[in-house]
């Protein structure tokens, strides 16, 4: 395998929503750190020519996150163009030349998923995978079966110590300190199991709707859009075991140990929404059974967590935009009578600030009364963090794949939540700005219900 780092970034996908929204910002932050010092080659279909890619990048920035003129200016410097259909060996030779000398290039496939095999075999057949690395966007198959197909064709060209899949969520500062807190501290251990801990709640709640993608959506749906990877992976962070070392690979395999003892979801277990008005957003069948929320429960079936039950729950047009776990302990014995204890609990919250608290009973001021306060171990707005999308850029062009999904990984992820995408469940209407339907309640409830979390306005 080939350690140094990638000496031209290629996006496929250039004049897309996600170089839109996500890449240029990212470039544009890696510019200004000095993390970005080679060519840049977007690629489309659109006809246009380099000045336009620039206007487009000028126009991302201003919309998300503003310019940075010494860094923007950088950023045109590097940024090169080719245009042509992905299905012309033309567009490919293009690339070859535009690639000049450089040998090991990272090429970041952001366009549809369809789209991945026959762009990878162009790539190959222009001589352009060569000490090359791959970049995939999520969602990495749409289950199982298509996730191996692809997994498959990537293989045939890349090695997999060549192919990073990302999961932007992996980026992000607090998923990681997750497991930072946890590996970095000892207090947590003699708790962290079955022992002591009585059930655990992931809330990913959005309180918007699908904002003109209709037509990725509608083919998506919560469980594939955000459980299967955003969530599992905040899931495998707080439930893995320690890695016996730091490398990617070690870490990684904890993390694939966990998934395979959690056995397939059943149907039962899942309650499915979909928030009104869904169907009348342009690109979704007006009868459309696709789920804009789900709650499921799931258990890990390993010695630290046998009897746990996890709780996880997204969705569009909630009450709040908010990303939050809640790992609640047992009650404690009751010998003080007549006061009103709470399970104690860990409270991580990722979105929008990032916040780690445990709640505690104390006694009140007033004589005979107790109340639930919360141990505060860190909190800050988390608007100074590294963008997730700088980072994992960053590190692919490294060749760092720590925060990346393995084939292993993401093949296990969809054997768990696969049976819930075929076995057509209802799905249940829900008002916007609720916090789903009421199925939930009665189908899906933790002890002591759901943590609905609040957002400071
Ligand atoms: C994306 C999903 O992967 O993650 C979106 O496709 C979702 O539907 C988004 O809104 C959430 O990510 P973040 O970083 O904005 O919380």
């Amino acid at each position: 395998m080939n350690d140094s780092h990638s000496n031209a970034l290629v996006f496929f996908g250039a004049t897309g929503d996600l170089a839109y929204k996500k890449i240029f910002p990212a470039l544009q932050a890696m510019a200004k750190r000095g993390h970005l010092n080679v060519p840049v080659i977007g690629v489309a279909k659109a006809g246009w020519n380099l000045d336009q890619l620039r206007a487009r990048a000028h126009d991302s920035l201003e919309k998300h996150g503003g310019i940075n003129p010494a860094a923007f200016e950088k950023l045109c410097g590097l940024l090169r163009y080719v245009d042509g259909d992905y299905k012309e060996p033309a567009t490919f030779q293009s690339l070859r030349k535009e690639l000049g000398s450089a040998q090991q290039p990272a090429h970041y496939l952001a366009i549809p998923p369809v789209l991945f095999g026959m762009v990878v075999e162009q790539l190959a057949k222009a001589g352009c995978t060569n000490g090359a690395r791959v970049i995939i966007e999520k969602p990495f198959g749409h289950d199982l079966p298509s996730a191996q197909n692809l997994n498959q064709t990537l293989l045939g060209t890349f090695d997999e110590k060549t192919i990073f899949r990302i999961d932007h969520y992996l980026g992000k500062r607090p998923v990681h300190n997750m497991l930072f807190f946890r590996f970095a501290n000892a207090f947590l251990e003699p708790f962290w199991n079955r022992n002591h801990i009585e059930s655990v709640q992931i809330t990913m709640a959005e309180d918007f709707g699908i904002q003109g993608r209709g037509a990725f959506y509608d083919q998506t749906g919560a469980i594939r859009d955000v459980v299967q990877n955003h969530l599992f992976q905040v899931l495998a962070n707080l439930t893995m075991e320690p890695p016996v070392r730091t490398d990617s690979e070690s870490i990684r395999d904890e993390k694939v140990k966990v998934l395979r003892a959690i056995p397939p979801l059943e149907p039962r277990n899942v309650v499915r929404g979909q928030f009104r008005g869904y169907r009348n957003e342009n690109g979704v069948a007006p009868n459309s059974q696709v789920e804009t929320f789900a709650a499921l429960q799931l258990e890990i079936d390993s010695w630290r967590w046998r009897g746990v039950p996890f709780y996880i729950r997204a969705g569009k047009s909630l009450p709040v935009t908010c990303t939050e776990v809640l790992v609640q302990l047992h009650q404690p014995p009751t010998m003080y009578q007549g006061f009103d204890l709470k399970p104690n609990y860990c409270r991580f919250r990722i979105s929008p600030d990032v916040t780690l608290a445990f709640g505690l009973n104390v006694l009140a001021p007033a004589e005979d009364s107790d109340e639930s306060v919360e141990l505060l171990a860190s909190h800050h707005p988390g608007a100074d963090e590294m963008d997730a999308y700088e980072r994992v850029l960053g590190d692919a062009m490294a060749g760092d794949a720590s925060l990346f999904a393995r084939e292993d990984y993401v093949e296990e992820a969809w054997r768990i939540v696969d049976p819930v995408l075929k076995a057509g469940t209802p799905v249940y209407g829900y008002e916007p700005s609720s916090w789903g339907p009421r199925e939930v309640e009665e189908r899906v409830l933790p002890v002591g219900g759901w943590h609905n979390p609040t957002v400071a306005g």
